[in-house]
């Protein structure tokens, strides 16, 4: 804490202390402004309302920067894999050889999940979104595994089954749904891998790993790992606050994940780019579209709470695309209209003035479609990179000794007083 702003209420002035974190953001505290004023604030949205203070990831939304723990996104995308990037936003370093080897012993031995697990899958109706089921399952792991009600379990065990089983969960899912077989995790493959095979491979045609897949896959999913406080994030926070296990906060976060203005967006993209393909709507049409003030449509992977200039994520997910599609040979048509749209929105005033650039979502669908993800898929691939953004923020919360149940005040708006009417006197 450095200093204090002086608030002046009814002629009154009160100190807050300011709190300056490590990249110069500034904050007032008014943990106590209720008490001394009886003012609360208000800010639908927390859009100027800091919730904790936290040392996992810096955003400069005007800069359009992204740091995990100080390193760099671009320089863990190009360096490190999703494995080293989820131990490196938990434990705060980057793991030793050592702690790598003991990583990937853990993610082995919990890789399997539970038989009657299955059952749930199958009895799910067929259009049930993955979404819902990950969702769901994830909050039933503790009922399956006694050993996860141990609260007091040692962190790197209680994260590290949750982010190993996430990976089974998700590709049996996506198995039974189809009505194949389910593949088991292999202990000889390493995390992405692992995942591209329990979703592909088959006794007719053997999945065929492409090194260059795999790697796209990790970067992927360290683009997704954390975004410091947003929507679901917090869910996980405030759901967190309350005690309850880790498990019962992560399943939250997934539920907050889902929606089209969060996570959600990733297959909305699609579905938009796919509408524009099909219908062969020009562009410029889909930009003045979203521009009519009168029509709820949005441009779907545009804009951000934060970012006011690029998010750094989408222009790396940019190129992979180009990368993976040319690897693997995939003209998808798709990326054609993504790009034009890009640049059609990027020189339009509207789009301009209220500094809406593509988002992590924009490109990052067209990835997944060429490695062979199902759009009702993509959320649930956004969820496995986030979990473990999810777990560093859920330890960092619940270790904090200034914890508190999240409580937020309002403003009441509604009838002042008035006494019961009887039924018979009612809407004479
Ligand atoms: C993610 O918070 C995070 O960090 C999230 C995330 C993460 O990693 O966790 O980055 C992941 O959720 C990315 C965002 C994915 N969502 C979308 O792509 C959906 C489309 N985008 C919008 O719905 C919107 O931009 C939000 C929800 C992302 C941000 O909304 P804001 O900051 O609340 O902006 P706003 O709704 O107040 O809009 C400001 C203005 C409005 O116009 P005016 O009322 O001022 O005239 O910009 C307009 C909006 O109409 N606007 C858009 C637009 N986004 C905002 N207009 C057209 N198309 C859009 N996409």
């Amino acid at each position: 804490m450095t200093g204090f702003v002086d608030v002046v209420i009814e002629g009154k002035t009160y100190q807050m202390p300011v709190i300056i974190g490590s990249e110069g953001e500034k904050a007032f505290d008014i943990t106590k402004l209720r008490d001394q004023t009886g003012y609360i604030t208000h800010d639908p949205g927390f859009g100027s309302t800091g919730s904790c203070s936290s040392s996992i990831t810096y955003m400069d939304g005007d800069k359009g920067i992204l740091r995990y723990r100080g390193i760099p996104i671009e320089q863990l995308a190009k360096k490190s894999s999703f494995v080293e990037t989820a131990y490196l936003l938990i434990n705060g370093i980057l793991p030793s050889q050592g702690d790598l080897n003991e990583i990937r012993t853990l993610l082995n031995d919990y890789s399997m999940i539970h038989e009657n697990m299955q059952d749930f899958f199958k009895h799910f109706p067929r259009d049930s979104h993955p979404m819902g089921i990950l969702s769901a399952m994830v909050g039933s792991l503790r009922s399956f595994y006694p050993e996860m009600q141990n609260d007091e379990e040692a962190v790197n065990k209680k994260t590290l089954r949750l982010i190993s089983k996430i990976r089974t969960l998700a590709a049996m899912s996506f198995r039974i749904s189809r009505g194949n077989k389910v593949v088991y995790p292999r202990h000889d493959l390493s995390y992405c891998a692992n995942f591209l095979n329990m979703m592909f491979d088959g006794p007719v045609k053997p999945y065929t790993m492409d090194e260059d897949v795999v790697r796209a896959l990790n970067v992927f999913w360290i683009l997704h790992a954390d975004h410091e406080q947003n929507c679901s994030t917090a869910a996980v926070r405030v759901v967190g606050s309350a005690q309850v296990n880790l498990y019962a906060s992560i399943s939250a976060g997934i539920a907050a994940l889902w929606g089209p203005r969060h996570g959600g967006a990733n297959m909305a993209v699609i579905r938009m780019l796919e509408d524009i393909a099909e219908r062969n709507i020009p562009v410029d049409k889909i930009v003045k579209m979203a521009k009519d003030k009168n029509s709820d449509f949005r441009l779907m992977g545009f804009g951000h709470r934060v970012y006011k200039t690029f998010d750094p994520r989408a222009v790396i997910m940019k190129e992979m695309c180009d990368i993976v599609l040319k690897k693997l040979n995939v003209d998808d048509p798709l990326l054609d209209i993504a790009k034009r749209l890009e640049e059609a929105a990027l020189t339009d005033p509207y789009f301009i003035e209220k500094n809406l650039y593509p988002n992590v979502d924009f490109y990052s669908g067209i990835i997944l479609r060429a490695i062979g993800i199902p759009t009702n898929m993509f959320t649930v691939m956004f969820a496995i990179g986030r979990l473990p953004g999810w777990i560093s923020q859920w330890i960092e919360s619940t270790e904090d000794p200034r914890w508190k149940i999240a409580r937020p005040r309002q403003i009441y708006t509604g009838n002042k007083k008035y006494d019961y009417i009887p039924i018979e006197a009612r809407y004479i």
